[in-house]
């Protein structure tokens, strides 16, 4: 990782104060002083700050339950964002991993670790997000067939990806994808001609929604583990 971050993970320094200290001077790694926030290090390394050893903390991973009309970005913009609940050390490094859209609710995943967030969104990876989904109009059971078969996707060059699609009700149903593109649930039922009227995603992989909305909780070790590639 750079060593402007490793400050910041290793210390309560925000990232300014960090870039500070670098070009200071006061960084040391392997005993020589680097004036490159840029430089690449590893925890091997020995990196002192002061003459002080620094330790990066551990990656951090949640769990949350979004609630309507709150967003994935860090900051608020046009809605707030749903890191304003989580009352936290360093919010700011934290991203969800698979965002989801305002006006859809259910579990995201936090975390600072952006190794851990790709093996979750890349679709080589075969990572199943589940939704509930409500629609404008009645579903059909050849509907099945075709999510299966992929879709074409307004712009798209290419089908997506089998789904499994079950019906719960004449306007109800729950998708499983495995790929996560813009508003892909949205546009999957846009091409079939109907329109999502309420969206909730209620798993990723193994990690199934157990927390009340707009609540939280840290992941456990079994469970950051069950995303670790599966080729
Ligand atoms: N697909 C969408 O269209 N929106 C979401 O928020 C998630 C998946």
């Amino acid at each position: 990782m750079r060593l402007d971050r490793f400050v910041c993970k290793s210390t309560e320094y925000t990232k300014a104060e960090a870039i500070q200290l670098i070009h200071d001077g006061q960084l040391r790694v392997n005993g020589e002083a680097i004036m490159n926030r840029a430089v690449q290090v590893h925890e091997n390394n020995t990196i002192t700050l002061n003459g002080e050893c620094l330790k990066a903390r551990g990656f951090r991973y949640l769990l949350m339950h979004k609630a309507l009309g709150t967003i994935c970005s860090n900051v608020d913009e046009g809605y707030p964002s749903l890191f304003n609940s989580l009352k936290i050390e360093k919010v700011s490094e934290l991203h969800v991993a698979g965002r989801l859209d305002a006006d859809t609710t259910g579990l995201v995943l936090i975390t600072d670790d952006g190794r851990w967030t790709f093996d979750i969104i890349r679709p080589s990876n075969n990572c199943q997000k589940v939704y509930r989904v409500g629609l404008s109009r009645r579903l059909s059971e050849d509907l099945i067939e075709r999510f299966e078969k992929g879709l074409q996707l307004h712009g798209a060059s290419q089908l997506t990806r089998p789904a499994e699609l079950q019906i719960l009700g004449s306007t109800e149903a729950r998708l499983t994808i495995t790929e996560g593109k813009y508003h892909q649930v949205k546009r999957m039922f846009a091409a079939v001609g109907n329109r999502v009227l309420s969206l909730h995603r209620e798993k990723i992989g193994e990690i199934a929604l157990d927390v009340p909305l707009g609540e939280w909780r840290y992941l456990t070790n079994d469970e950051v583990k069950s995303f670790v590639t599966v080729i």
